[in-house]
């Protein structure tokens, strides 16, 4: 078969994707329109000419700003809707989730809103198309930890329908360990635990995920390839790396997808993943990150069959789901 049968046949989870960032411009117009809200574009094609990102921040600004014509339940439940079509067309079986509530409680969108539209799509998703789902509700980095300890509080009485929690933003100058205690009053309420690390960050935030915040993943950990103690010890520790190509690719974290470190992270024994972060704005949903990684590198089917094992190893699912599916 063909290499895009064979990505897409492949089951898969997919560990990291920013609801929000799969956002497309289509829905940003038909949102926009349908709530009466205000956007800096003229059409689609002016949406996408602007996805030109230099670094993490320029894309940030850009994908905060477009969440504002994100307004009722059934645009979070369409939002959501929206990525398992995609999702399920190209095999995944699994996906967990990111969101951030702080991006629409600060513009007064109540966090049920948010969680309500994104919980009746996850349980539309696994009627339609067979695709179990799990939250991550994500900390804005950029934010005070008081605002994160309110957010947690915000999602108590929906504890039990989310996974993990998670911590995204602007990296530089907002190392884990500002997080150290709401990951600790987190850990207590029986959630599990992820953090961005290594993207823009240095080795040491990678360390301060591992030490401080004691997470079950690491999401990107790109940098961790410039320590090699540290990448012995996420090898040895099994340590999950959720990889994105084509983010790393349109936010300059790789100059060329030729030079991209998955199959050297494979090599050094990381248990590393593939997906697709945002999907709207990078370019691809997850089998286009397999294909291109793939392309780029030459990885083997018995590489991109050790990736796709390793989304499920490395998912929040219970141990027996997991067995299931490897
Ligand atoms: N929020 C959405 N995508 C992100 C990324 N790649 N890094 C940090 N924060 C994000
Ligand atoms: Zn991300």
């Amino acid at each position: 078969t063909d290499l895009d049968s064979f990505i897409r046949a492949l089951p898969k989870a997919e560990l990291h994707l920013h609801i929000e960032g799969s956002l497309e411009p289509e829905l940003m117009f038909a949102l926009a329109e349908r709530n009466g809200v205000a956007i800096p574009y003229a059409s689609v094609e002016d949406v996408r000419a602007a996805y030109a990102f230099g670094n993490l921040q320029d894309f940030l600004d850009i994908y905060y700003a477009g969440a504002d014509v994100l307004r009722t339940q059934r645009d979070f439940h369409d939002l959501a809707a929206a990525y398992f079509d995609r999702a399920a067309a190209d095999g995944v079986v699994h996906a967990e989730l990111m969101f951030d509530p702080q991006t629409h409680t600060d513009r007064g969108i109540p966090f049920a809103t948010v969680i309500e539209g994104l919980l009746s799509a996850m349980a539309d998703a696994q009627a339609r198309h067979g695709i179990s789902s799990a939250l991550i509700l994500s900390f804005l980095r950029h934010l005070s930890e008081e605002a994160a300890f309110e957010t947690l509080a915000a999602a108590e009485p929906w504890l039990d329908q989310i996974a993990a929690v998670g911590l995204d933003s602007s990296e530089t100058g907002h190392p884990p360990e500002k997080f150290a205690r709401v990951f600790a009053a987190a850990r207590a309420m029986g959630l599990r635990l992820t953090a961005h690390a290594g993207e823009e960050g240095p080795p040491a935030y990678v360390y301060q995920a591992l030490d401080l915040l004691q997470v079950d993943r690491i999401d990107h950990g790109n940098r961790a390839l410039e320590d090699d103690a540290l990448v012995d010890r996420l090898a040895r520790e099994g340590m999950t790396l959720t990889v994105c190509p084509l983010s790393n690719l349109k936010l300059c974290v790789v100059d060329d997808l030729v030079n991209h470190p998955i199959d050297r992270m494979l090599d050094r024994g990381l248990r590393a993943t593939i997906n697709s972060d945002d999907p709207a704005y990078f370019g691809g949903y997850i089998a286009d990150n397999y294909r291109a990684a793939a392309v780029a590198r030459g990885l083997t089917r018995a590489q991109l069959g050790q990736l796709a094992r390793n989304s499920f190893t490395g998912s929040f699912l219970p141990p027996d789901a997991i067995a299931a599916h490897l």
